[in-house]
């Protein structure tokens, strides 16, 4: 059983591989929860981190500033389209602060909006406000209780647009809605589900026209997983807050972003405090998780790292092309540099199927990283992957379809 098994002491890791005490070296299908981004321990990305530690290891982000954070921000804000940058520590955080600054934004206008709208099957975190946007599972139900009220909605998966742009026309018009937070394109942990492209856009629109602040959690997607930069660069509405964690240092440190439009920002200007946005972390902008995701940005910006993307999303399309319609599986499709597999399962689907028991045994014992959820499995490897890795992570994903049952 996938919790009953003991943790496996990880020592050394490089590259795409992770090195265990025994000795077996584990290929990170998943770049370790999506968070690696170029490579176990980068050389590069470490020279950066140990010059910033030589020189500034932490200053409270209160009264000052320092060049990594200021130079972090005019980067991330220029590249995603966004005006400001606010600083946290993780993605549930930087969600977090998303919530509170839409929540704001309409108290300090004075007019009473403090309702949510969410999709259903979304995941934006564990902090309460993140789980109470997310769609409620068996994770989140010890705590429902607590948990705000949000209004959600089904996803637009293809053939169901219509009914989305119905339901959220509906709730718009209430009045009531203080902002619409979604993934971009895609569900992550809520089961690496694609939806449309077309109907999300149509959905940001018709945002705007109601005042409705948009807020695109791209912890996942963030940082070419999808293919460009962000997922949202696919969109032609851009959203008014963009929350970004996971491969932002290359999968080094933690640290989290809230970036905003500049209407948002104004709505926290006054020569009074009690307009502020009181909200704070004592690592807020870290500078050496800040120096970190400057180095990795120059990573992912140079013209290795996109070809490396292109060539993950040419592999994972030929092995799609494959498996596209074998019977063992409810589906194989991919988005940029993720590829997602739905096996078929007689019994419970979800997280809580025994397939995923199956699986996750198999792979591991094959020396692969890949986590399941479910019977729901999804690569998101390292932009440092070769082909033959990829290969051989598709020679194994080949076995497991053949023999499923
Ligand atoms: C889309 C999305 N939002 C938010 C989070 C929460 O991020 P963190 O685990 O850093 O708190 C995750 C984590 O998986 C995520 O996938």
């Amino acid at each position: 059983m996938l919790n009953s098994r003991l943790a496996i002491p990880i020592v050394k890791a490089k590259g795409a591989y992770l090195y265990a005490q025994d000795g077996t070296a584990y290929l990170d299908a998943i770049s370790s929860w999506w968070v690696n981004l170029h490579g176990h321990a980068h050389p590069y990305i470490a020279t950066k981190i140990a010059a910033q530690a030589e020189d500034l290891e932490h200053v409270m982000f209160a009264g000052f500033t320092h060049l990594p954070a200021i130079e972090l921000g005019e980067k991330l804000t220029s590249l995603a389209g966004m005006d400001k940058i606010f600083y946290s520590d993780n993605g549930s955080t930087a969600i977090e602060t998303a919530l509170k600054m839409a929540l704001q934004y309409w108290y300090n206008r004075g007019e009473k909006r403090i309702k949510f709208l969410s999709l259903k099957e979304g995941y934006h975190g564990e902090t309460f406000g993140a789980m109470s946007a997310s769609g409620k599972n068996h994770f989140n139900q010890p705590f429902w209780d607590h948990l705000f009220p949000v209004e959600s909605i089904d996803p637009p998966f293809m053939g169901r647009e219509e009914q989305f742009l119905n339901a959220l026309q509906n709730i718009l018009n209430t009045g009531q809605i203080a902002a619409f937070i979604f993934e971009p394109l895609i569900l992550g942990p809520g089961g690496m589900k694609i939806y449309s492209k077309q109907a999300l856009d149509s959905a940001i629109k018709l945002c705007k026209e109601k005042d409705v602040i948009t807020i695109a959690d791209e912890v996942m997607t963030g940082f070419g997983r999808t293919g460009p930069l962000f997922a949202c660069d696919a969109l032609e509405q851009k959203p008014d807050i963009l929350c970004l964690s996971k491969g932002i240092t290359g999968g080094f440190l933690p640290l989290g972003a809230t970036l905003c439009k500049q209407e948002i920002y104004n709505a926290f200007l006054s020569p009074s405090l009690s307009k502020a946005f009181l909200h704070g972390h004592s690592y807020t902008a870290n500078p050496l998780a800040c120096a970190t995701a400057l180095a990795s940005l120059e990573l992912l910006l140079n013209e290795t790292s996109q070809e490396q993307r292109k060539m993950i999303e040419s592999c994972h399309r030929k092995f799609c092309q494959k498996f596209q319609s074998h019977p063992a599986l409810v589906r194989c499709e991919l988005l940029g540099t993720i590829l997602i597999l739905e096996y078929k399962s007689s019994g419970a689907p979800g997280y809580f199927s025994s397939v995923k028991d199956r699986l996750y045994e198999y792979f591991l014992d094959q020396k692969l990283l890949i986590r399941p959820f479910g019977n729901i499995v999804h690569i998101i490897p390292p932009y440092c992957i070769t082909p033959e890795e990829l290969e051989q992570i598709y020679n194994h994903l080949t076995i497991t379809i053949e023999n499923h049952r």
